[in-house]
């Protein structure tokens, strides 16, 4: 394979961003030097101006294979994450069928291998009744639970959680919504549209009622999220087990966490909970319904200093497409999700520009930080020996967002229209080019990563 140089450019680590060129060669970092130093190479990339991060890794998307390609395929799903400067994904396993044994994640690894721009890691769900399955796979990056239904309803009642706390010799990745509370409030909050419980507990609605999607944030609480977060950390402490909050929204699921330190529980936020807010509603209405829904302004203010006070560790997407016909249906048959790889480094960048964000923390949340928590071999920084998965930025650059640029399938995003200053420009799996201005230049070279490094 060549040997890359890039020259002139900066580089950004989790101390900051310094001055220097790196060499690339076989898919790996050969080093970074100080810049001015003579280096053979068979290609030489000027990269004045720009900065040159490790590629992000987004611990938390929904590719929708197999079984869903009409929202999304890991061809159009990984173009998308290389565009918005990711070089690697974990992808839920809420597909359909789900990933619930070893045979199911055995063909799923058949399924993607060779159609990913980016490399990748798969999670195992949890069904209450597959602990032994989840013990016996091998290289995934956690098992996930849902404490509530969600797209792909996997929901699990809270004494099977139990057991898999007691039981699993895996990370837990866990949705934290409370399903008895939500199916409460949902009650309660659709009665005045004419809801009732039919015999099978089931909430049904009349079909010509008119619901407002706001209901969605009402029914799905920061309330709801912080009870499933306590429950879920509890277990953790007497199990000593290692507990990851996915998606974490509100004030009051961090509250609860801060009291949980000594377990070493982590969490994320996603893009969606750190730009919008229930007043987007009136704009978007189910296109940003989303599981846990979007919060108050204030929620949105503390999930930044959240961020700012090391209380949250990661970014990660929630990469959640559906499709316009979808999205277009009314609240109750509308599905829960936003589709978010292709503006994340956007996003994070303007947010560098515009003082929010230090560069240093783009890194920790989306480099570093995911590739130590999740143990991934040779990812997450620009160091002699690590991966050459590398984004090149170009904090001057505009991106505005178009439908019909994305890359996504469903090719919407709620973004649309508005313009972030900084985006990446070049990036690199595995030491090859693959997105470039705009554009998809390289070959499907992802391929799965190594856990427990
Ligand atoms: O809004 C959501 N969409 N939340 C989830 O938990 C799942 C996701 C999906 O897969 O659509
Ligand atoms: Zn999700």
């Amino acid at each position: 394979m060549a040997k890359i140089l890039l020259k002139n450019g900066q580089v950004g680590c989790a101390l900051g961003v310094y001055d220097a060129d790196v060499l690339i060669e076989d898919g790996k970092i050969v080093n970074t030097f100080d810049w001015g130093g003579k280096h053979e190479a068979d290609e030489t990339i000027d990269c004045k101006g720009k900065i040159i991060l490790p590629g992000l890794i987004d611990v938390h998307v929904h590719l929708r294979e197999p079984g869903q390609k009409y929202k999304e395929d890991w061809t159009t799903g990984t173009q998308a994450a290389v565009a918005g400067g990711v070089t690697t994904i974990c992808d839920m396993p809420n597909n359909v069928p789900p990933v619930l044994t070893c045979e199911d994640l055995e063909a799923k690894r058949k399924l993607v291998a060779g159609r990913a721009y980016c490399n990748y890691g798969l999670y195992m769900g949890f069904n209450g009744q597959n602990i032994s399955e989840i013990n016996k796979a091998q290289n995934i990056p956690a098992v996930k639970v849902y404490v509530a239904n969600s797209t792909g309803n996997m929901g699990v009642g809270p004494e099977t959680i139990r057991e898999l706390f007691k039981k699993c010799n895996k990370m837990i990745v866990a949705h934290a919504e409370d399903e008895q509370m939500i199916q409460q409030n949902a009650q309660g909050y659709l009665s005045e549209y004419g809801a009732t419980v039919g015999e099978d507990g089931k909430l049904s609605v009349p079909k010509e009622a008119k619901i407002e999607p706001s209901v969605h944030s009402k029914i799905r609480s920061a309330e709801c999220a912080a009870s499933a977060v306590k429950f879920l950390c509890e277990l953790a402490r007497e199990n000593g087990k290692k507990l990851h909050i996915a998606h974490v929204s509100s004030d009051q699921e961090l509250t609860v966490l801060l009291d949980y330190q000594d377990t070493g529980v982590t969490c994320e936020v996603a893009p969606h909970h750190l730009l919008l807010s229930d007043d987007d509603y009136a704009t978007f209405g189910n296109f940003i319904k989303v599981n846990p829904p979007v919060r108050s302004k204030t929620d949105l203010f503390t999930m930044w200093k959240a961020i700012k006070f090391g209380e949250v560790q990661i970014i990660a997407t929630d990469h959640a497409p559906h499709t316009l016909a979808e999205k277009e249906q009314g609240y109750m048959d509308a599905p829960s999700g936003i589709p978010e790889l292709d503006t994340l480094l956007p996003i994070l960048l303007n947010a560098v520009n515009d003082g929010g964000l230090e560069m240093k923390e783009v890194v920790k949340l989306c480099c570093e930080g995911p590739a130590k928590l999740f143990g991934m071999k040779g990812k997450g920084q620009v160091e002699a020996g690590f991966d050459a998965d590398l984004v090149v930025v170009d904090m001057e650059k505009m991106f505005e967002v178009k439908n019909e640029k994305l890359f996504t399938k469903c090719k919407w995003s709620p973004y649309a229209g508005s313009t972030f200053k900084g985006c990446p420009v070049m990036t690199f799996v595995g030491g090859e080019l693959v997105y470039k201005n705009g554009k998809i230049v390289g070959k499907k070279v992802g391929r799965e990563v190594e856990f427990g490094g």
